[in-house]
């Protein structure tokens, strides 16, 4: 074949290492929900026998097939996915297909003729792991063969029905060079092993008795490490646990094991979820588009989320691997035992996933501090997509590559759609509706409806509006007046719902709103809720399901403060207009922490628009630091809510308040002056808290400890910019005799917040010191990416040319490009255009290499709807310099069309 598929890409391309041009196509068409159909033919076996060689691995698969009496297709042709593989032959029922009786096109190949009762059909292909820089199929990282099929990867592999809806049984054989690859892995449980007589190679057979759809295949080979230990089941089974790490960082797997088994118990203990195979094996490797995969048996890590030391770990790293690790694993049954029908369901694994992991982590340590951060998550990345042009529904109608929907509205939206559930089921009935869900789907490919059903089912709630989350895009913004008639005791509340239009949406719906309400009276304590109509309130929520409603409490004996929408129990804007006295108190006085929290959150908001606007008013910024000293001081107060309580609104976060017309210049300097002007008001308190938060003794990543320093590092940060000479002093004599990563960023962090020598003397010695550790590299290039001051894209552009930077390499190309387009506000938007061009000419040469990425990199265009018109043009004119480009994958063709549209 002259001319292979450049996979991702979707075009016909000329074989990407004879470095001849490629062709161009057709614009990419989208995919819709609504065409979904079964697939005429099923697969129940798989039998794969996979030779490896980094230049041409030999794939023999053996597939036992038979038609689908689901669809309504009799007779129809068998087409199979594939793509950048080279067909060597097919057998259909032991004989040879010839060139007439099959075609191969890009992207697929079919077989007209198949029988319409069970058939064999057998396919040998070869591949490339070495040349395969997308690192989606079989790849090489680190020199260890390794897999990644989601979503779509299995093709890259094998000819195959590439989509969840076909689940078969697997057996897998390796066969390798022993030396180059001692460890051979794929899912399930081992069942043989051997040397090749005669040869330098081994092999080892593997065999999942699940039925899973191909995007949870998985083969590992290398040499490499590992540590062991074993976890017993709750009905008292022996699971054989394998963490396996490139050699040498067999040391770093302590806490990736220990948050394995805490995982495995917790999901006993919350779910009732036993594990179900012999083995649970990890492996970690350098190169990887995300953070870590679900494969059945054999999760695959990308390695800055297992490994983890004193020295080179921070403790956000330690709190990242223990919900990841937790993540994937709770994937095994909300994921793997129960998958998507289609991947327009995404959200019913990753959202679900996402909640889950989130109520392991609050569990484990503080359910409070834990909602304030994922909150903060929410707001800093879906927000500000559902506020833009690509803004789509937690259960997307149609994409064009499904890789471009992994995304924040899926994960996060998605999970706080399953938290709202169980605010509205109750915790008992959301675990009955889980436990039936595990039960009546288990083994299946399911959907949205039918986890819905579940809940709605067991609750004995109507659940049909409720849906609309799933399907419609965009926060709802939600008014709350409230109105107290102290002659008749009596506090009225005035709800309005709205959406605005996203992409594709002009009509919104009115959703089902469950809200957390507090009336707090002038003591500080909640008053009872005695709602009309209805009684006195058992949970303190009321549920909105109109555009305007109306809710009336009775036996208000006090005028009360309103606290509303309390823990998040919505993910909505609210406005609720309440006066600086009354968001004074709350940040004093709520019970709520998640509220309280808000209402620092909504005034220091309300301060930096006044910065912006130039209207700021001393009084108001004194009133601020007053409250919150009230709070660092308290000594009943948790470390971590202090540290919270004392960073502001972000830069973007307070653009999306602008509205529209933003200079990003000015935002960056209402929100460094408000802070300028909070430190300088508690020097003494922030002073203190350097007092008594150093470190005493060993690190240790307990909760306790992680608040400890968090507080100190966030105090740091103030004191740098209340004082600069004290604070750079600070930092430097924090940062010289660290001992542990999170004491050597934490300095680091606050000095590149300014443009001053003693940072950029400050980062060369961190280079200087960790300049052999990968991960290490990758903290220093993004501590650069945060640099603040002029001319900091000239810097990343220098950086890119560093012999530690490697555009194939995804960890660099996050940490140093979308570190800065996404932690850099005032850089990337700078006036010139500068930070625009260099991101746009990034995406551009990464579309080549590793279209996922440079897809992912687009994204950071998403918020340019909000910019001064001088910001918008600069950044259109890059917009439409990458949809110039002679050729585009598909993915960023389709985030940079949208947002060029916009
Ligand atoms: N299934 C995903 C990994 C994935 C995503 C594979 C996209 C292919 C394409 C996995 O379960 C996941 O969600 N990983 C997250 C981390 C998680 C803690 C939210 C990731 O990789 O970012
Ligand atoms: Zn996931």
């Amino acid at each position: 074949m002259l001319f292979d598929i450049d996979a991702a890409h979707g075009f016909y391309a000329l074989n990407a290492h004879t470095g001849i041009a490629r062709m161009t196509t057709e614009t990419p068409q989208p995919i819709h929900l609504s065409d979904y159909k079964p697939v005429p033919y099923l697969i129940d076996r798989v039998d794969l026998d996979v030779r490896l060689d980094p230049r041409e691995t030999e794939v023999r698969s053996r597939l036992s097939m038979r038609p689908n009496p689901a669809s309504a297709e009799g007779g129809a042709a068998l087409v199979l996915d594939g793509e950048r593989i080279q067909l060597r032959s097919l057998v259909l029922d032991g004989v040879a297909l010839q060139p007439g009786q099959y075609h191969v096109e890009k992207e697929k190949a079919t077989i007209p003729n198949v029988p319409q009762a069970p058939f064999t059909l057998e396919i040998v292909t070869t591949c490339n792991p070495a040349a395969n820089t997308e690192l989606s199929g079989l790849y090489v990282s680190g020199g260890v063969f390794c897999t990644q099929c989601e979503a779509e990867g299995f093709r890259r592999i094998t000819y195959f029905c590439d989509r969840p809806d076909v689940m078969a049984r697997y057996t897998v054989r390796i066969e390798a060079d022993r030396e180059q690859a001692p460890v051979l892995l794929s899912n399930g449980n081992p069942r043989e092993a051997g040397a090749i007589g005669g040869t330098t190679r081994h092999y080892a057979v593997w065999d999942d008795p699940f039925p899973k759809p191909s995007y949870l295949f998985a083969l590992v080979a290398g040499d490499l490490g590992a540590v062991h230990d074993t976890f017993t089941t709750m009905s008292g089974r022996e699971v054989a646990l394998g963490i396996y790490v490139l050699k040498g960082n067999e040391d770093r797997c302590a806490w990736a094991m220990e948050s394995l088994k805490e995982s495995m118990r917790w999901d006993e203990r919350r779910f009732g979820r036993e594990y179900d195979l012999e083995v649970f094996n990890i492996v970690a490797v350098p190169d990887f588009n995300m953070g870590a995969m679900e494969n059945k048996g054999l999760n695959v890590f990308n390695d800055k989320y297992i490994l983890a030391n004193p020295e080179t770990a921070t403790d956000a790293d330690y709190v990242n691997i223990e919900s990841i690790i937790a993540h994937e694993y709770f994937h095994n049954w909300t994921g793997n035992r129960i998958t998507c029908r289609d991947w327009f369901q995404l959200c019913l694994k990753e959202g679900l996933t996402v909640f889950r992991d989130q109520e392991f982590t609050s569990d484990l340590r503080s359910r409070a501090m834990k909602r304030i951060n994922d909150v903060k998550l929410l707001r800093a990345r879906q927000f500000p997509e559902d506020n833009g042009p690509l803004a789509h529904p937690p259960r997307p109608g149609s994409y064009i590559e499904i890789n471009n929907f992994y995304t924040p509205t899926v994960y996060e939206k998605g999970a706080e759609i399953c938290r709202m559930m169980l605010t509205l089921t109750g915790e008992q009935a959301f675990r009955k509706a889980m436990d039936l869900y595990f039960a009546r789907h288990d083994g299946e490919a399911a959907t949205v409806e039918q986890f819905v059903r579940c809940m709605a089912e067991v609750s004995g709630r109507d659940l049909t509006q409720f849906v609309t989350w799933y399907t419609q895009a965009g926060t709802p913004r939600v008014t709350a007046e409230g109105h107290y008639d102290a002659a008749k005791k009596q506090y009225t509340l005035a709800l309005e719902q709205h959406v605005k239009p996203t992409p594709g949406q002009d009509q919104k719906q009115p959703l089902h709103i469950p809200l957390g309400i507090g009336l707090i009276g002038p003591d500080g304590a909640d008053m009872p809720l005695d709602l009309a109509g209805v009684g006195a309130l058992n949970t303190p929520l009321i549920e909105m399901t109109e555009p305007r409603q109306t809710f009336r409490f009775g036996n208000v004996t006090a005028r009360p403060v309103l606290s509303l929408n309390r823990g998040f129990s919505a993910p909505i804007m609210l406005e609720a207009s309440l006066s600086t006295a009354d968001e004074l108190f709350l940040m004093g006085h709520d019970g709520d922490s998640f509220n309280r929290w808000e209402a620092g959150q909504r005034l220091g908001r309300k301060l930096a628009l006044d910065a912006y606007h130039g209207t700021a008013a001393a009084a108001d910024i004194t009133a601020y630091a007053g409250a919150l000293r009230k709070i660092i001081d308290d000594p009943a107060v948790d470390d971590a809510f202090k540290a919270l309580m004392l960073v502001l609104p972000s830069e973007s976060e307070i653009a999306a308040a602008i509205g529209s017309d933003v200079d990003t210049d000015r935002v960056h300097a209402a929100r460094d002056g408000l802070r300028t002007a909070i430190a300088r008001q508690l020097a003494e308190d922030l002073g203190a808290i350097w007092q008594r938060t150093g470190e005493t003794g060993p690190y240790r990543p307990d909760p306790a400890s992680t608040a400890r320093r968090s507080l100190r590092q966030t105090a740091l940060a103030l004191m740098v910019m209340g004082d600069r000479a004290q604070g750079i002093a600070r930092a430097l004599a924090e940062f010289e005799p660290a001992h542990n990563m999170s004491a050597e960023t934490g300095a680091l962090s606050a000095l590149v917040q300014i443009d001053c020598p003693e940072r950029e003397a400050a980062l060369d010695r961190f280079h200087a010191r960790h300049g052999h550790e990968h991960l290490l590299v990758d903290k220093w290039l993004l501590l650069n990416a945060q640099a603040q001051g002029p001319n900091a894209a000239a810097r990343i552009a220098r950086l890119t040319e560093h012999p530690d930077f490697r555009w194939t390499t995804p960890n660099k190309v996050y940490a140093l490009l979308s570190g800065f387009a996404g932690g850099n506000p005032a850089g990337f938007n700078a006036a010139d255009g500068s930070g625009y061009r260099v991101i746009a000419g990034a995406i551009l040469k990464l579309d080549s290499i590793n279209p996922q990425v440079a897809s992912r990199l687009a994204t950071a265009f998403r918020s340019c709807n909000l910019l001064n018109s001088s910001r918008k043009s600069a950044a259109r004119a890059e917009l439409d310099r990458i949809l110039a480009a002679p050729l585009l994958s598909r993915g960023v063709f389709e985030i940079v069309s949208k947002m060029a549209g916009s």
